[in-house]
């Protein structure tokens, strides 16, 4: 039995950078992501379902568990000082530590502190989504240029989903490693050491609701994926849960793809590049996935602004070439 603190602990000589620094931030997002699956676990019963009251940087109304998850996950990183600065769905700005500890801080992190936030009322998985970059900055507060570095920098990514069992997926570049959490001695243990997602697979993941906006590389993809051709296992089956995490983990271990392409109304999708793609992506690719706009690499694209969308096709490589294919010949 290994816990996640053993194996950070356990791995910090594989990487370059290593640092008991580094280790100990990775340790509180364990400790943060504890605290959200208690409240989460208790959300229909204590006074903290429903909303904040408040809206987000996208018009969204935030919820009160968005808003419980965003504070725990900072001060979790606060107390640690390694952290000079982050980038939040829930926050409309950079959020910058004011302490002059966490301004030495040598991270910067980039979350989504509660994925699937319209599935909390109804007992379906949600998650954390987290992306951890060097900063660029010498000293002080942190700086947005800190947070807009292509996906490829990252030195850590990561999410927890807190579903039948709440599981933590992380990768610092050499593979991708998942813990369990055992609530009775509140502890994360490797449960799913070096995941690799099948090259093909038979599911599909899109809100098909959205058809009649959908570029036709993405409407032949889906005439693609329900054709009968038992050989590739087609007709494929459609799996959406409608938070980006429960959707992706499935994947990931079933094989599959999970697309949420940019439409006619909006070019650039829904998902947020910085704090949802980015990091999936960096998963993906490290358990041998791909993750692509359709056209282009995910992790190549260089950010300019904070709360970016990007159009998004992630899961097994040879579905993800299949639906880029399709995009090219189809070009709009
Ligand atoms: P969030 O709850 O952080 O705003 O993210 C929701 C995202 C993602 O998790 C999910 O896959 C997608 O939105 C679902 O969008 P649709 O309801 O448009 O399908
Ligand atoms: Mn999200
Ligand atoms: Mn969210």
């Amino acid at each position: 039995m290994k816990t996640l603190v053993e194996f950070i602990n356990e791995k910090q000589a594989d990487f370059a950078y290593a640092s008991g620094e580094f280790t100990r931030l990775l340790n509180d997002i364990g400790i943060a992501a504890k605290l959200v699956n208690r409240e989460i676990n208790k959300a229909g019963l204590a006074d903290i379902n429903g909303y904040f009251g408040q809206q987000n940087i996208q018009g969204e109304d935030q919820k009160k568990l968005d808003v419980f998850a965003n504070d725990c996950f900072l001060a979790a990183m606060r107390h640690g000082g390694m952290v000079c600065a982050v980038a939040s769905e829930e926050n409309d700005d950079l959020y910058t530590y004011e302490n002059a500890f966490s301004q030495e801080g040598k991270y910067v992190v980039a979350m989504d502190p509660l994925d699937g936030s319209s599935n909390i009322e109804v007992n379906v998985p949600i998650g954390t989504i987290f992306s951890i970059y060097r900063r660029i900055s010498e000293s002080g507060p942190g700086t947005v240029q800190d947070l807009l570095q292509p996906g490829v920098k990252q030195i850590a990514a990561g999410y927890v989903i807190y579903g039948t069992s709440t599981i933590l997926v992380y990768s610092t570049g050499y593979g991708v490693n998942g813990f369990t959490l055992d609530p009775s001695v509140g502890l994360f243990f490797l449960s799913h050491p070096e995941m690799k997602i099948p090259d093909g697979g038979n599911i599909y993941s899109i809100n098909e609701a959205n058809y009649i906006y959908f570029h036709e590389g993405v409407k032949q993809y889906i005439k693609y994926c329900q054709q009968d051709d038992p050989a590739t296992l087609r007709p494929y089956t459609t799996r959406y849960i409608g938070s980006l995490v429960a959707d992706f983990h499935r994947n990931l271990i079933m094989g599959g793809i999970y697309i949420y392409p940019g439409t006619k109304k909006n070019p650039n999708g829904k998902l947020r590049l910085l704090y949802e793609c980015n990091p999936i992506a960096f998963l993906a690719e490290q358990a041998g996935g791909k993750a692509s706009t359709g056209y282009e690499r995910i992790l190549d694209i260089q950010p300019t602004e904070l709360h970016q969308r990007a159009p998004f096709f992630v899961g097994s490589k040879a579905m993800v070439e299949k639906a880029e294919e399709m995009m090219r010949l189809y070009s709009e």
